[in-house]
């Protein structure tokens, strides 16, 4: 009888969140969990905290409080709130956590998970773009195992001999292209937030989706696999892959190529985390070879995708370019989201701010996460406020 691990999720209403939650119910027995937290999406954190049997339910929103905490009245669930309770939750002891908030906010709870010495799930891939070297820091301070979450780094983690990195040529990331491969930039300028949330693969929340149809999701996956596997930006290749099948190869010295594959299913590179280093059963869809598989890769049009080419340009920056990057684009999305910038405007609103902070970033002294969380700080505010004068430029109206 395998031995009961125990088990935390941050960010357990999201869309990773609740495959995760999936999982650990489809094998019942094998898992006990600590704590489940949640930004403002309570009634959805209660059912999971009740089906799961947690221990502790957390709300990052401190006026959501009162109605968790009727939601799990007599449940003898402990309740709490506020974004230092979700930090207080992640660093409660658990042999697994999985960290999937979306954005920075999750730094400070994943440097907590990270602090504890076991085992760290990681798809909130932001806090590794902008703070890259002291999460990595963090985790070999603590002896923390960092289990890649992100199919494509989930794949490179599987077929990477981490034992001997020097008979790595490089490795290579698939990206489907997003739901609007085929646009032109005359169409580009009319799509809407609901066409961009409609992935042609993958099932997503908000930003990530926002993320893949401008290719900034796989700008930001250059640099998380260079944090992660420790390789220099000339050995990180992207290429488009429309089906999703193949998730990332690793080319070694002598021509080999190692590749992972699976259906385009979250479930599998989680449960791959979930089950290291064993394997767990799913019931996903699985690939069928016998149905003609074309397999089809091509070269990104990093005219058509401005944001890949800025991801090398960032890494060849250093840390401030990276936070700046990351910071302006969880700033810029909001903003399409919102109706507030036109889909076309997010990749130009990011390069806007990057270059505005050139000077002050490349003087930065970012020694450690806090001084991380005051220049993401800046570029936020600069890039609102550059968002804000655009919009009174073009309609006279002020947000
Ligand atoms: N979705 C995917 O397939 C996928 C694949 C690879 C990597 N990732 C990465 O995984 C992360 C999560 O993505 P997702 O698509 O699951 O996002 P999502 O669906 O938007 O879920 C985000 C989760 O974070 C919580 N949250 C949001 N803001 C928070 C805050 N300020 N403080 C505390 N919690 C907060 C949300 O709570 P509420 O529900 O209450 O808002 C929710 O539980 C992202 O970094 C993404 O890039 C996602």
């Amino acid at each position: 009888m395998a031995q009961v691990k125990t088990v935390s999720i941050l960010g357990s209403t999201g869309s990773v969140g609740r495959s995760t939650v999936d999982l650990i119910l489809s094998d019942p027995g094998r898992f006990a969990v600590q704590a489940l937290t949640c930004r403002s999406n309570t009634s959805l954190l209660a059912e999971q905290a009740i089906k799961l049997k947690a221990r502790l339910a957390v709300t990052a929103d401190p006026a959501a409080y009162g109605e968790l905490k009727n939601r799990l009245a007599g449940t003898g669930i402990e309740v709490a709130a506020g974004p230092q309770a979700v930090i207080e939750a992640a660093a409660l002891p658990a042999d697994w956590i999985m960290a999937a908030i979306v954005g920075m906010a999750g730094l400070e709870p994943v440097l907590a998970a990270i602090a504890q010495g076991t085992c760290v799930a990681i798809a909130n891939k932001e806090p590794l773009v902008a703070a890259g070297p002291f999460v990595m820091a963090a985790a070999r301070k603590a002896g923390t195992t960092l289990l890649p979450v992100d199919s494509e780094h989930n794949a490179v983690f599987q077929v990477f001999d981490s034992k001997r990195p020097e008979g790595i040529e490089k490795i290579i990331l698939t990206a489907s292209g997003g739901p609007f491969l085929k646009y032109d930039e005359a169409a580009l300028a009319h799509v809407t937030p609901a066409q961009a949330l409609a992935h042609p693969n993958w099932v997503m929340g908000a930003k990530i989706s926002v993320d893949s149809a401008t290719m900034m999701n796989k700008a930001l996956e250059i640099i998380e696999a260079h944090y992660l596997f420790g390789l220099p930006a000339g050995k990180i290749e992207v290429l488009i892959h429309p089906q999703s099948l193949v998730h990332a190869l690793v080319v070694y010295r002598d021509g080999s190529v190692l590749a992972q594959m699976g259906a385009p299913d979250m479930r599998t590179p989680i449960a791959q985390t979930l089950a290291w280093p064993g394997r767990m059963e799913t019931t996903g869809p699985r690939l069928d070879f016998t149905k003609n598989m074309n397999l089809i890769f091509y070269p990104v049009d990093i005219k058509q995708f401005k944001s890949v080419p800025m991801a090398y340009e960032c890494l060849a920056e250093g840390l401030w370019a990276g936070i700046a990057f990351n910071a302006a684009n969880e700033i810029a999305v909001q903003a399409f989201l919102q109706n507030e910038l036109p889909f076309t405007g997010i990749v130009p609103a990011v390069r806007e701010a990057v270059e505005q902070m050139a000077k002050a970033g490349s003087r930065e002294k970012l020694q450690n996460t806090r001084d991380v969380i005051n220049f993401d700080g800046l570029v936020r505010e600069r890039t609102s406020y550059n968002i804000s004068r655009d919009k009174i430029r073009t309609t006279g109206t002020h947000s």
